[in-house]
């Protein structure tokens, strides 16, 4: 039987496992600094999901009044289709529910058909595009969704 996952705040402890991941899992990785301010940084719901004491996934957003931003969601390669991403995003609509935000929105890569599958399948919306939004000049798709 697969042992439980826990999803928890993350931590300054955190941080190397947390950048580990966005290493792997990005082409244009984040700065362990840029993890590092978030979690000072007020106006956030920074998570970790852990499975036998590992970080297995983390989601970082950013809220202001009624909206929220998804920064980051990654989960680690071995723990996929398993629902961590799903349960990152539960605590994130249980988190917004009790702080009345009623939107939650986020940018992703034009080609990234695995996230936008996973959006998809949690009722975001494709809203518009932004062109020229990454470094290398991919395109992002603002998706949304009501709380
Ligand atoms: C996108 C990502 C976070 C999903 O994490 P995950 O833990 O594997 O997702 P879950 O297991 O919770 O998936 C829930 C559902 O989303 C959909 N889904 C998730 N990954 C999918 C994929 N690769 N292809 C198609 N649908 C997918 C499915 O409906 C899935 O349910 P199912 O497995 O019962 O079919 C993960 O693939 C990842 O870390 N990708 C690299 C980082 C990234 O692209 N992040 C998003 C940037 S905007």
């Amino acid at each position: 039987m697969a042992a439980e996952l826990t999803i928890r705040p993350a931590r300054d402890h955190d941080l190397d496992a947390i950048h580990t991941l966005e290493v792997d899992a990005f082409p244009a990785p984040w700065r362990r600094d840029f993890f590092d301010s978030e979690l000072r940084a007020s106006g956030r719901l920074n998570l970790v999901a852990i499975r036998n004491r590992c970080v297995v996934g983390y989601v970082f957003t950013m809220w202001i009044f009624d909206e929220m931003h998804v920064n980051k969601i990654a989960v680690s390669r071995s723990e996929r289709r398993r629902g961590v991403a799903d349960a990152l995003m539960d605590a994130c609509f249980a988190f917004a529910r009790d702080h009345g935000i009623t939107t939650i929105s986020l940018e992703v890569r034009e080609s990234n058909r695995e996230a936008r599958d996973f959006y998809s399948h949690l009722d975001f919306e494709a809203s518009y595009l932004r062109p020229r939004y990454y470094p290398d000049g991919e395109a992002a798709v603002v998706m949304t969704r009501r709380v």
